[in-house]
């Protein structure tokens, strides 16, 4: 499934999030393709333990970056990001058991992740272009 020409939709316009967002999706298009092409449970646990690692890195860092920034609209965002870190530990437990990941779980994460950075991202991001 080819993300890259719908990516640029959630550009907040700070490069560093911008970057670490696009690697992300990258990410979650790979572990899709392996899955579609039907890689191996084994490679596509890898890819979503790898994945989740890198996303909850991600919300580390944006929440770290929001405290040392004083950003007033913090808790609801990170609010969204606790949900989110549920939803990862959920898949990360089912890829490491060797459950079988399908789409249907990567797209219920990418729906997330999508809304997430609409809804709290993209506010956040334009009070740091300022
Ligand atoms: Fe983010
Ligand atoms: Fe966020």
């Amino acid at each position: 499934m080819p993300v890259q020409h719908w990516l640029t939709r959630y550009h907040t316009g700070v490069a560093s999030i911008d970057q670490l967002h696009d690697e992300l999706f990258d990410r979650m298009d790979r572990v899709y393709t392996d899955i579609i092409n039907k890689s191996g449970a084994a490679l596509v646990s890898k890819q979503v333990g790898e994945l989740a690692d890198k996303l909850i890195e991600h919300l580390d860092e944006e929440e770290g970056e929001m405290r040392a920034s004083g950003y007033a609209e913090i808790e609801p965002h990170i609010a969204n990001h606790r949900a989110l870190r549920t939803q990862l530990a959920a898949l990360k437990k089912r890829a490491n058991a060797g459950g079988n990941v399908g789409t249907d779980a990567l797209d219920a994460l990418n729906q997330y992740f999508t809304t997430h950075i609409k809804q709290f991202d993209l506010p956040w991001a334009k009070t740091l272009a300022k």
